[in-house]
């Protein structure tokens, strides 16, 4: 890792724990989304903080729910509490109401709600305080996602000098969609105060750079392969591309387990023996999950001899169900699910099985093993982690992938999974019929080739990456060391020593790329082509 003599302070929205009321009182939960399940994994034997919100207000004692926590982690837990309104308008007002679909290219879904920014700034103020309290100016502060796009101002202004770096989970839009936003300017001029930026793929970077540009002209953009800088006030950052992972490792050790080869072995016995698809993902209407069951349909309708052979699973994880959006989505899924199985069941075979909760790690790794086909259809997404879990799991290398073209993952598994625009139901349902009729070698190839992929560009890679292009510390004036733009175009070369796959990886997610990865005769995996460089 760069040299970071103090602790990391992650700061995100979400906890990785979540603590949920209940009648009988309070319980513990681990948190899903990708955020949490990646930086979890990463950083599980990493010192250091975790400050966010564990789902409670200020009125309730989550302090034993925090020690009890941390107990089992190498790092310590901070909590941030937020208000009813607090969660009303920050939460699912700005961060899911405006951000979230302005970022997914959705704009008509977003609600401008001219308080919902004043709510924003102050929880950005709130999260950056108590960062300030626990930054020391050796540690590294990392902020994560859109929730808290201000908080590196609000940390400047709070006196803090650690180096702080931002990560985007999410896809960043194009100028055209970003400029809709009322408040556009202040969110370029705050993030630009973070030392590093980091995006999940080229294309998201170069939207950024390109609303830089476009919004605030007084800007200047440097290359420093494999980043960018970009100048700002005689301030710079480091703006780069670190598409996340998994760990590979332990989910590959954990689907090995002989209860989870029997928990899947019982799936398939009872759900279905034959084609098993299996689609996992939080109830959004960025994933394209009626756009799916319409594919799926589609098949039935298409293919009358898949009738009866094929299966689709469906796990939706409950998720933001206070915001509108969210409520209808439940609604238009559900209505789909039934009619699709009011129209197709046949006795003995049922063709949508819908799951509607969160599962335990062994449960959700247990289908992942039983299923032949995954199905990840996002209409945007920053990455997609299911479609990782899902190759990482497959330890028989006998499921296919299918994914989408705009999924941050849909580039870099292009070489093994079958692409698809999940728009195009006849395309989808083709792809269905095309996977459920693979050969077993081709499928095996192709599952080897993308585990090989995900084994590689893995979460401990992504948080190194990221890492390793801090800039060093801005020395105080006179001192010999240099000014900040010096120390980190240093930096970013000593990154580019230390890691060279850090460029490798940002090209292969480029959507202009070609595949770098293929299988020999020799089923050994060969890297074609060097880092293409920037885009
Ligand atoms: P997002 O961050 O938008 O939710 P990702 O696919 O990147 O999307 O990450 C989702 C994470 O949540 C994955 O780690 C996945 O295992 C987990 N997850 C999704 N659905 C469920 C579910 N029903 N039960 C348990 N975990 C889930
Ligand atoms: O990974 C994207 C992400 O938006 C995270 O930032 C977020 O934690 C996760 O999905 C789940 O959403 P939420 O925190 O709203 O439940």
């Amino acid at each position: 890792m760069n040299e970071i003599k103090g602790r990391v302070i992650n700061v995100s929205n979400r906890l990785p724990i979540l603590i949920r009321k209940h009648a009988g009182g309070a319980r513990l939960e681990r948190s899903s989304g990708g955020l949490a399940t990646a930086l979890e994994a990463g950083w599980r034997d990493q010192p250091g903080v975790w400050i966010g919100w564990a789902g409670t207000g200020p009125e309730e004692n989550i302090e034993p729910f925090l020690v009890r926590a941390a107990h089992r982690r190498s790092y310590t837990l901070r909590s941030v509490a937020l208000t009813e309104e607090e969660i009303a308008k920050f939460y699912s007002g700005f961060a899911n109401e405006i951000i979230w679909p302005l970022f997914h290219d959705m704009p008509s879904r977003c609600n401008f709600e001219p308080e919902y920014w004043e709510i924003y700034q102050r929880v950005n103020r709130k999260f950056a305080s108590v960062a300030a309290e626990t930054a020391q100016d050796d540690d590294f502060v990392w902020v994560h996602d859109y929730h808290l796009m201000l908080t590196a101002s609000a940390l400047r202004q709070a006196g803090v000098r650690a180096r702080m770096g931002f990560f985007l989970h999410t896809p960043f839009p194009s100028p055209d969609v970003f400029e809709k936003l009322p408040w556009k300017k202040p969110i370029l001029k705050s993030l630009l105060e973070f030392d590093v930026i980091g995006f999940q793929g080229d294309r998201d970077r170069s939207n950024f750079v390109s609303c830089l540009e476009r919004m605030l002209p007084e800007v200047t953009v440097e290359r420093s392969h494999p980043h960018l800088l970009v100048n700002q006030e005689g301030r710079q950052t480091v703006v780069g591309t670190f598409p996340i992972g998994i760990d590979f490792e332990a989910f590959e050790r954990d689907a090995k387990r002989p209860e989870i080869a029997a928990h899947a072995a019982n799936l398939r016995k009872r759900v279905s023996d034959e084609v098993l698809v299996l689609g996992v993902d939080r109830l959004d209407y960025t994933k394209g999950i009626p756009e799916r069951l319409k594919s799926f349909r589609l098949l039935l309708r298409r293919f009358p001899e898949m009738r009866g052979h094929i299966t689709l699973v469906q796990v939706v994880v409950p998720s933001r169900e206070e915001i509108p959006n969210y409520k209808h989505l439940r609604r238009e899924v559900e209505l789909l699910v039934s009619q699709i199985n009011g129209e197709f069941t046949e006795p003995g075979w049922v063709p949508v099985h819908y799951i509607h909760r969160n599962l335990g790690r062994d449960e959700l790794l247990a289908y992942y093993r039983a299923a032949d086909i995954g199905l990840v259809t996002p209409l945007k997404d920053g990455m997609n982690l299911v479609a990782k879990e899902f190759c990482a799991a497959q330890i028989d290398e006998r499921g296919v992938l299918i994914v989408s073209e705009f999924a941050g993952a849909g580039p870099e598994l292009r070489s093994g999974a079958i692409i698809v625009n999940p728009n195009d139901f006849a395309e989808v349902a083709q792809a269905l019929y095309d996977a459920a009729h693979m050969s077993a070698d081709d499928k095996r190839c192709r599952m080897r080739l993308l585990r090989q992929i995900v084994k590689d560009h893995n979460v401990h890679r992504w948080i190194r990456s990221f890492l390793q292009a801090i800039p060093e510390p801005v020395q105080a004036k006179g001192d010999p060391g240099g000014d900040s733009w010096e120390s980190a175009a240093k930096s970013t070369e000593r990154s580019r020593r230390i890691l060279p796959g850090v460029a490798l990886v940002a090209a292969a997610l480029s959507p202009a790329s070609r595949p770098r990865y293929a299988m020999g005769k020799d089923a050994k995996l060969r890297v074609l082509g060097s880092a293409a460089g920037e885009d």
